[in-house]
């Protein structure tokens, strides 16, 4: 069963697409929530997200530890064709792990970091501004990097085997993504 289908038969969690103007920056936003209910729901829910990204993409995720920011980008990784993606692990210890593939990835995990710390240490706009895709664990730790237009995954806790993913674009590129899963 595709984390898709498995959606649609949780059940009393709020699912839905809603689209709507933010009137402060006229960018477009899109916003949809997704249950996911096994590490490879969450995998095939980060190959699908995959699809739709280009160079220089950028996706912010937040959630506790262990909510499944590291699972869904073995997805990703799954689905921009790097051929070790089940070793995708965090790279809390070194900030950033580059993976070559379709697009390369370039895996952050800014836990460990605050803001000043985090533009100290590296040269990160290498990266953001590159030509892979950019996926950062913590993102809210680094807020003002964040580029402009990111697609932004929020994962929530429900149980011990379910997640609740709540997408959002940020712009009409991301939102047009966020649109087509
Ligand atoms: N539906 C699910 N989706 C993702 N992970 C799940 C799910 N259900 C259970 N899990 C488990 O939750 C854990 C998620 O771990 P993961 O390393 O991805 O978290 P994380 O958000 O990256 O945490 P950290 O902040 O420590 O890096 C794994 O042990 C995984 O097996
Ligand atoms: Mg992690």
């Amino acid at each position: 069963m595709s984390w898709f289908s498995a959606l649609h038969k949780t059940t009393g969690l709020p699912v839905g697409l809603y689209k709507k103007m933010d009137r402060e920056t006229k960018n477009h936003r899109t916003t949809r929530s997704f249950i996911s209910s096994s590490p490879g729901e969450t995998i095939d829910m980060g190959e699908r997200v995959a699809r739709g990204l280009e160079q220089g993409d950028f996706i912010a995720l937040e959630g506790a530890l262990g909510a499944g920011k590291t699972v869904f980008v073995k997805g990703v990784a799954k689905g921009l064709g790097i051929a070790d993606h089940l070793y995708v692990n965090s790279p809390s210890f070194v900030i950033v792990k580059e993976y070559p593939g379709r697009l390369d990835l370039y895996h952050f995990d800014v836990f460990r970091l605050d803001q000043e710390g985090f533009t100290d240490t590296l040269d990160y706009r290498r990266y953001f501004y590159g030509s892979g895709v950019t996926v950062v664990e913590w993102a809210d730790k680094i807020k003002d990097e964040v580029p402009d237009e990111y697609l932004e995954i929020r994962i929530t806790h429900v149980s011990p085997m379910k997640r609740r993913f709540d997408l959002r674009g940020h712009g009409k590129r991301y939102s047009r993504i966020v649109d087509r899963l």
